[in-house]
């Protein structure tokens, strides 16, 4: 029987989402991958074990996460059962809807049917009665964003979610969103997009609207799926991700990426950091960013980045060196 470490709370620090109720943890745990039916379930408890006990509270899915699509809520549904029962109240477990789910014209993109359809799959899945919060996956350019919006609000006043998120919306598009999902008094808690130091696409707007608008930042892929650490310095470990030639390819691990990489990795060394940590206080380092969601294959991971916590922020030197290594051909 599992017993959650006693000092959780005092391994993690949490900060306000936006101008929300809600705390994060400053390190949360995506169930992208390593969660599938094609991943042991006992590394995938002992991941998500380890979280806790670190104080990792915030849990993300997605309808699709697996492979296979749906396997990810499945076997999170499962451990919950087994591990957590009754510690829910202590966690923020949110889930997405937005990419090709099932067949058919209902089963992808932003309609209101499929939004609801899929939040109702998600719920049986994971065997709960509401997720902490549920997110359009990506925006829809061919569904009015009113309906989108709609579906979202009346999913949180049906109590099937707690709070609305929002993935991968440009900040054109989430400026309108937000305006309408406020108005319809359930406004938007969070945006999750892609940031770390090979992709800085938030830096140009979306991170100052997020600001304004009182709206939490949570940073998914911030070690750019492990590229920003060690592990590719002496070539591609059999266990690794990028293996897998899946989302993350051998081919991406480019000889001019791996001299960045390597840089980056000696001014981490001379900080006392992995370069996983460094990567990771670095994507902190902006105030408006609430959280790193990261990934883990296996428990150690997360203890080298929840350390991140207590480790001392970038000097200006140190963020100028960075700068050069990464503007550099
Ligand atoms: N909204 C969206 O569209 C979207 C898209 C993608 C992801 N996400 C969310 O973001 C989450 C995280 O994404 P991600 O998995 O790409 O994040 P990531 O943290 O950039 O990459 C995670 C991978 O990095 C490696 N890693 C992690 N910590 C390490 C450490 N300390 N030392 C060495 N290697 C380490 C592991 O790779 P190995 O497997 O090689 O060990 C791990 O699987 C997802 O689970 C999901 O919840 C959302």
């Amino acid at each position: 029987m599992y017993q959650p470490a006693s000092n959780r709370y005092q391994q993690m620090k949490y900060k306000r989402c936006g101008k929300s109720g809600v705390m994060l943890p400053r390190v949360a745990l995506g169930l992208w991958q390593n969660f599938g039916s094609v991943n042991p379930i006992e590394n995938q408890r002992e991941i998500l074990r380890k979280a806790f006990d670190l104080g990792i509270t915030h849990f993300d899915l997605a309808n699709n996460y697996g492979p296979e699509p749906g396997s990810a809520e499945k076997n999170f549904g499962t451990i919950l059962k087994s591990d957590f029962c009754g510690y829910r109240d202590e966690m923020i477990i949110s889930t997405k809807a937005g990419y090709t789910m099932w067949p058919g014209p209902y089963g992808d993109w932003g309609s209101r049917k499929y939004l609801v359809a899929s939040l109702d799959q998600s719920l049986k899945r994971m065997g709960l009665d509401y997720v902490d919060i549920f997110y359009h996956h990506r925006p829809d350019p061919n569904t009015p964003i009113e309906e989108t919006c709609e579906a979202l609000s009346h999913l949180v006043r049906q109590g099937k979610a707690l709070y609305i998120g929002l993935s991968n919306y440009r900040p054109e598009q989430a400026k309108k969103a937000f305006e309408l999902l406020r108005e319809n008094k359930t406004p938007c808690l969070i945006h999750q997009p892609r940031y770390n130091m090979f992709d800085r696409w938030i830096e140009d707007g979306l991170l100052d609207l997020v600001e304004e608008e009182g709206v939490g930042t949570i940073c998914f892929s911030p070690l750019a799926q492990g590229m920003l650490t060690d592990k590719y310095l002496k070539g591609i470990p059999a266990d690794s991700r990028a293996t897998k030639n899946y989302f993350l390819k051998e081919s991406d691990i480019t000889e001019e990426k791996l001299e960045k990489i390597a840089a980056l990795n000696e001014i981490a060394v001379e900080r006392g950091q992995t370069l996983a940590q460094m990567a990771l206080t670095w994507v902190l380092r902006k105030d408006r960013v609430t959280t790193v969601l990261v990934g883990a294959s296996r428990p150690s991971q997360l203890e080298d980045n929840v350390a991140i916590v207590n480790q001392p922020e970038l000097s200006k030197e140190e963020l100028e060196k960075i700068e050069t290594i990464l503007a550099s051909k």
